[in-house]
């Protein structure tokens, strides 16, 4: 019989509940075998239809040292993610991990230590990284169809209902209970832009970004900032702008946009449909390892350094929803002509720009 690797999946509600679908898909075409599902709230009946005979535990712990699975997809807080992957990989697992990965470079490097202690492969939830569109630029880019790359632009405009900053303790927080959790618009929903525009020139995820500067502005969350802009000197020198807001009444989706000195090219990524998923690419990997991993824990560096800038930048400085005016020109303006939202005139953007580089924390 052919050999299935055994998934449990560790965080099963919130985003967790699609990762579970697409396991028990997975499952039923016998590509893997569904081992388990660890979360502190139960289940619910069409949850638990997709388990099956498989079992349910409150702790990730206990079914860790009790399944010892040979993959582990875990979909938690992001507060949780260094200590439940550590641990996973030190029961032998190999991971997909939700983005962000972890809240801290510290914690990525923590993280990085277990894994060459212990080999295990780790692939992290960027699915932007699996679309063939993603792809299909960064070959023109190779080529030089742009010409060299002179600036990236990224921006992004949502609307996040009070449903989402109240489905759980950590949205919306910096810190909880003495752990940091660095959620906000930046590291969290629009964490994919980020992690686009550091790379898209042709630097490697792994290597560090030069500078970051940033400005930070809280509407809706609890702590954290929702809207934010952050200026980011690539490894290779280019300067990436991302303006992104979570509070925008007029909503559009991200789009991130390279400049080059040939011409320009525009990413509308969550549009592009993830043409390979994350999940079967590292099925594909640990089968055969001359299948190139997506997105290696590694070459999250440049993203968690940008993560890293605004966990140590000030308090958001807070601004009334009815004082947000005009945020899609803004938005557009800034990331267009690498401006921070408090260097466009714009009466509610005061905050001082924070200014962040890697040696500031090393
Ligand atoms: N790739 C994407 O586009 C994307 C989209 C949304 C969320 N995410 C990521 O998914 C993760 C979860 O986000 P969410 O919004 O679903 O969070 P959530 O708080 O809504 O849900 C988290 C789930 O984890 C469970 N959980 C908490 N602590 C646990 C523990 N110690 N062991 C097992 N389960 C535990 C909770 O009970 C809950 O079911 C985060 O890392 C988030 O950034 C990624």
């Amino acid at each position: 019989m052919a050999y299935l690797p055994r998934v449990v999946l560790i965080g099963a509600h919130g985003h967790g509940r699609g990762h579970l679908e697409r396991i028990a898909r997975l499952h039923a075409a016998r590509r893997l075998r569904l081992a388990g599902v660890a979360d502190p709230q139960p289940l619910d009946p069409g949850q638990r239809a997709l388990l099956g005979d498989a079992p349910f535990a409150p702790d990730a712990m206990t079914l860790l040292e009790a399944v010892e699975p040979d993959l582990v997809v875990l979909v938690t807080p992001v507060h949780t993610h260094v200590d439940l992957a550590e641990a996973a990989m030190r029961a032998g697992a190999h991971l997909l991990l939700e983005k962000p990965p972890a809240p801290t470079l510290a914690g990525l490097e923590r993280l990085l230590r277990a894994q060459r202690e212990t080999g295990r492969v780790v692939q992290v939830g960027f699915q932007a990284f699996g679309s063939g569109a993603v792809a299909e630029l960064r070959r023109r880019i190779d080529r030089g169809d742009l010409g060299e790359i002179r600036a990236i632009g990224g921006t992004g405009l949502w609307w996040r209902p009070a449903e989402y900053w109240a489905r759980s303790g950590w949205a919306g927080r910096r810190e909880l209970g003495g752990a940091v959790v660095n959620d906000g618009a930046l590291t969290n929903p629009f964490a994919h832009a980020v992690a686009l525009a550091v790379t898209l020139d042709g630097s490697g995820g792994d290597q560090s970004v030069r500078r970051v500067e940033l400005d930070t502005y809280r509407t809706r969350a609890a702590e954290a900032h929702d809207t934010a802009s952050a200026r980011i000197v690539t490894a290779r020198g280019t300067t990436a702008t991302v303006a992104v807001t979570l509070c925008a009444e007029e909503e559009s989706e991200p789009v991130i946009t390279v400049h080059g000195t040939r011409g320009s090219a525009v990413l509308p990524y969550t549009q592009e449909g993830p043409d390979t998923d994350l999940l079967e690419n590292l099925l594909a990997h640990l089968a055969d390892p001359a299948v190139r991993l997506l997105v290696p824990l590694a070459e999250t560096r440049g993203f968690t350094e940008v993560a890293e800038a605004v966990r140590h930048s000030p308090a958001p400085v807070p601004v009334a929803q009815r004082d947000l005016t005009g945020l899609p020109e803004l938005t557009r303006r800034a990331a267009g002509s690498g401006l921070l939202y408090g260097e466009t005139g714009a009466a509610w953007a005061t905050a001082k720009p924070f200014d962040w580089t890697p040696e500031d924390t090393a």
